[in-house]
């Protein structure tokens, strides 16, 4: 790998959760593994009095309780400690931003790295477009003359609250920085089995020719965690499932199964054909927003910290989406999300269609079943298939049969690191293929929004549901008759 280019990186949110669950860790392994460029620095810039010593301790902290298989107590972590900086300043106040420019001023010339910079918002969303214009007024946004070849910016999810916020967002991030300089953060893109899933796609000649609504009668998408909003209850009630999850992993998930092969492998190649397939899928009719969608809601999730007694946000969502091109004119797609469902479980399920009823047609229905390929995305990352198998013994009967491939066996010694991870270095190295683009958003808000405004209207069309089951029974109708969801 070529030398990387040295940088800061610039944390906003130095304190959040985020940074002290996923960044604090993925910075410090990236560093371990060598893969952080030779001239790195990590500045924070938060509102709380703090000192460089203060910070690093913060740090060190957080690894030891979210990553604690990394050591900290070795010479790497000092290391590694004594490249991260601290500055307080207000995130609304221009004078805050003179400093921090002097700051990073100082910092170049201290450690002798030109000023490419990173920007990373961990913050609470309302505060981003603060954040972003007083970046741009100090000047901060572009690299500067004769000094920094390059100035990014990473923006965490969520990215607006409905189509008209994410676009505003968009407006105010172009109008200070270039789509090349935005990187969008869905972490899900950063994770192996999703990558896997284009690699899956398109290096292998076996399922192509089957990916259309010819061979494959239906796909579903299930997001299930089996934990509820875990003290996340006030950030949560504002947006629900179907903002937290399904307008962005769920979306992305469905866009790299959907779209048609790309060009190439370039950042942009990918995009384009994601979100075309994004584009594709027919809005949803003033009667499938009650039909085709499904709302519900945990029992006991109103008495959780920090959600309203009356509160009607959805904890599970379902959709049944159609996507209106040559490939899958026919065949839906199936999406579901929820938290406090049976098990933690992300995957992708392929049922194929049946096969004509003639050879083994004296058999029970259910034991000639089609075939169906399930892409794990996690746990027990891999995928299998399954087919049909003769039972051993003299009796034509017939039993279905998985072909596995587990990443665990296929790869024991390449562990599958954390995306944010891989998003970080991504971000590092200049690379946008696993970053969002602005119009793949706006097009996940556009199938959504009017969604989320239905259900604005409509306090009554919340089923509630059980902990540990799959959601409202009501999820079953989505499939219609001879269809049924996959227990993972
Ligand atoms: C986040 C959501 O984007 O994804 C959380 O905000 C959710 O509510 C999390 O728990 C799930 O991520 P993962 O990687 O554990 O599937």
């Amino acid at each position: 790998m070529s030398e990387l280019d040295p940088c800061t990186f610039v944390l906003f949110g130095a304190t959040g959760d985020l940074t002290r669950r996923k960044l604090a860790p993925a910075l410090y392994a990236l560093f371990r593994e060598g893969l952080l460029p030779p001239k790195f620095n990590v500045l924070a810039y938060a509102r709380r009095e703090k000192d460089d010593e203060a910070f690093r301790a913060d740090l060190k902290e957080a690894v030891k309780k979210y990553a604690p298989d990394l050591p900290t107590n070795d010479d790497q972590w000092r290391a590694f400690a004594s490249l991260c900086f601290y500055e307080r300043g207000e995130f609304d106040q221009p004078e805050g931003y003179r400093a921090l420019k002097e700051r990073l001023d100082a910092l170049d010339t201290e450690r002798g790295a030109p000023c490419n910079r990173i920007y990373y918002l961990a913050i609470p969303p309302e505060q981003y477009e603060t954040v972003i214009e007083c970046l741009g007024s100090a000047g901060l946004a572009q690299a500067e003359e004769g000094c920094g070849r390059w100035t990014r910016i990473i923006v965490e999810k969520p990215f607006g609250y409905d189509a008209e916020t994410a676009r505003q967002l968009n407006n105010t991030l172009l109008t200070h920085f270039t789509e090349e300089q935005i990187y969008r953060i869905d972490h899900y893109l950063g994770k192996e089995t999703v990558q896997n899933i284009l690699v899956f796609r398109f290096a292998n000649e076996l399922f192509e020719p089957l990916w259309n609504h010819r061979f494959i009668d239906h796909v579903q998408i299930t997001v299930a965690e089996d934990i509820g909003v875990e003290g996340r209850g006030g950030y949560f009630d504002q947006a629900g499932i179907a903002r937290d999850i399904l307008q962005n992993h769920g979306l992305q998930i469905l866009s790299l199964v959907a779209m048609e092969p790309p060009v190439s492998l370039d950042a942009d190649a990918v995009r384009d054909e994601k979100v075309k397939a994004v584009r594709a899928i027919r809005p949803l009719s003033a009667d499938e927003l009650q039909t085709a969608v499904v709302r519900g809601q945990y029992d006991g999730y109103r008495t959780e910290e920090g959600v309203p007694p009356d509160s009607v946000t959805e904890t599970f969502a379902a959709l049944r989406l159609h996507i209106d091109n040559w490939r899958w004119g026919g065949t839906p797609f199936f999406l579901r999300a929820g938290k406090y469902l049976p098990e933690r479980v992300t995957e992708v399920a392929i049922q194929f269609r049946r096969i004509p009823q003639v050879l083994f047609a004296k058999m029970e229905r259910k034991a000639v079943q089609p075939n169906l390929l399930v892409i794990r995305i996690q746990p027990n990352e891999g995928i299998f298939l399954q087919v049909g198998a003769k039972e051993p013994g003299p009796a034509m009967r017939l039993t279905p049969v998985d072909m596995e491939f587990s990443y665990k066996e296929a790869f024991p010694d390449a562990p599958i690191a954390d995306a944010y991870e891989r998003l970080l270095l991504d971000a590092v190295r200049g690379d946008a293929s696993l970053f969002a683009r602005g119009d793949e958003v706006e097009a996940a808000w556009n199938l959504l929004t009017p969604v989320l405004h239905a259900w604005q209207e409509r306090r009554d069309t919340i089923h509630p549901y059980f902990k540990g089951t799959w959601g409202p029974a009501k999820t079953n109708d989505l499939l219609g008759p001879d269809r049924a969801w996959r227990e993972p």
